[in-house]
């Protein structure tokens, strides 16, 4: 039977939420931001063990506590300076535990409302599947494409579109050898795509949102709170 693991790239520096601190160490329901990402990985069962890929100069890791996070985290000082880089630094890392076939899930760290129930539903509905995939929500918003004015331009059909999230799911060796040939997407399902093949889309819904803006904070803490109450 193939194993689950995971690579969660956290060497970002939060250009665009624009506080001093990177967008994955602020405190959100009184921890830091990534400490729930990593709380769902490692809660889960299935999940074997999480690499944590930090940049290399990272100065906060070290001053919080993750030992309530158990013994299947390991954090690597290896991030790059793209996400992908990041990505496929950490699965180096990591290539002395994993086996080609096993499954590597890579969760963005700004992502901390990932449930239990999705990741069950991602690993379940990819069980059998020759490719892997990763969660997405059907786009549900009418699409305008914007001039240099920023007047809309056209209405863009949204059939069939959905938004990308994380995480994506694939076979170890396929993604390994997948971003090595394609570098300069911006998921892993871009490689696989640039690579021939077609992930499959499974259903998540929007409350696995990924922190990008200061709004989007407090948007993550009201899905904590009402899931706690
Ligand atoms: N990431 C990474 N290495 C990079 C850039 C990003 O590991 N060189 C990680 C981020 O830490 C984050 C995830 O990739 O967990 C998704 O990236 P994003 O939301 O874009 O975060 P940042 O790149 O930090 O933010 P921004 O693009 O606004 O600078
Ligand atoms: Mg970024």
């Amino acid at each position: 039977m193939p194993s689950h693991y995971a690579i969660v790239p956290a060497a970002g520096s939060g250009t665009r939420f624009g506080s001093e601190v990177p967008k994955q160490y602020l405190d959100l329901a009184g921890r830091p931001l990534i400490h729930h990402s990593l709380a769902a990985l490692c809660a889960c069962e299935r999940i074997k063990r999480v690499w944590v890929v930090l940049s290399p100069g990272d100065e906060w890791w070290g001053s919080f506590d993750w030992t309530s996070l158990g013994a299947k985290l390991h954090a690597v000082f290896c991030g790059g300076a793209t996400r992908g880089e990041s990505v496929a630094n950490g699965l180096a890392a990591a290539a002395s535990v994993l086996a080609d076939d096993d499954w590597v899930m890579v969760h963005d760290a700004a992502r901390p409302c990932l449930s239990q129930d999705m990741l069950a539903t991602l690993c379940d509905e990819l069980a059998d599947d020759p490719v892997g995939g990763i969660l997405a929500v059907p786009v549900a918003d009418t699409l305008k494409r914007a001039d240099a004015q920023q007047r809309v331009a056209a209405t863009e059909p949204r059939d069939g579109l959905w938004q990308a999230q994380t995480p994506q799911m694939f076979r170890y060796g396929v993604l390994r050898k997948a971003l090595a040939a394609n570098s300069g997407v911006s998921d892993e399902a871009g490689a696989i795509e640039a690579a021939g093949l077609k992930p499959r889309l499974v259903g998540a819904d929007a409350s696995n949102l990924k922190v990008t803006f200061p709004a989007d904070l407090r948007l993550a803490e009201l899905i904590l709170e009402g899931r706690n109450r």
